[in-house]
């Protein structure tokens, strides 16, 4: 019956079956279980970081080059693993967490390269993931890095990410950023 379905499906589309030795071939995007439209969304949440303590949630695994340490911290690597709430409160409502690395790519400033996978928990978008790469300049008002990806609900994502700090304790190791994430998925 679904081998009939799918077998109908294809003549409908148009398409002939190939053969299985056949390395990439068109394929209808119903069969994809591809919506006609893309669809913008927007999420904002908050990104929390601290760096010390027992509940830490960035860790150095890679040290700043020794010529650096004083200044921009150049060559030194964290990997991340932060709650995002939905809002500024540590305690307000868990939606996600972003795991990655980021890496200070500057000899003479503050500026992040950022890898980082949103997953969400949230509703429909619960077990969804979104991926990010790009320039964080740290010290900067307003920050963009470029979606470059998805998974589950955000498959062929793209779209952007609007950093802004809510809060940074640079001495204790804590900040809290703004994330606005526009979005565009089927
Ligand atoms: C770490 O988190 C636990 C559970 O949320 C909390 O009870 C504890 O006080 C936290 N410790 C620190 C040092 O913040
Ligand atoms: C960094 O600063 C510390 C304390 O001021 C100093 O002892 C050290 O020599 C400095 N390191 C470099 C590489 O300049
Ligand atoms: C998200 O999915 C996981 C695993 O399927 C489930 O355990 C969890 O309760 C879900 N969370 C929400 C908020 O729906
Ligand atoms: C720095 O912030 C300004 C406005 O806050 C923005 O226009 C500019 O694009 C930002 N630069 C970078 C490199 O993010």
């Amino acid at each position: 019956m679904a081998t009939q379905f799918l077998i109908s499906l294809l003549l409908l589309s148009g398409y002939a079956l190939t053969s299985a030795t056949e390395f990439g071939r068109p394929l209808n995007r119903k069969l994809a279980k591809l919506k006609k439209k893309e669809q913008l969304t927007h999420f904002k949440f908050y990104w929390h970081e601290s760096v010390g303590g027992s509940n830490a949630t960035a860790a150095i695994i890679i040290p700043s080059l020794p010529q650096y340490t004083n200044t921009s911290h150049f060559g030194s690597v964290r990997v991340i693993d932060t709650p995002l709430t939905l809002g500024p409160e540590l305690s307000s409502k868990l939606v996600g967490r972003a795991q990655g690395f980021y890496a200070v790519t500057s000899r003479t400033d503050l500026e992040l390269t950022m890898i980082q996978n949103f997953n969400f928990f949230e509703g429909k978008y619960n077990g969804s993931t979104i991926s990010v790469l790009g320039r964080d300049v740290a010290l900067n008002e307003t920050r963009e890095l470029p979606v470059v990806g998805g998974s589950g609900v955000f498959r062929f994502a793209k779209g952007y990410v609007e950093l802004s700090t809510y809060l940074a304790e640079p001495i204790a190791g804590n900040s809290v950023i703004e994330y606005n994430l526009y979005v565009l998925h089927y």
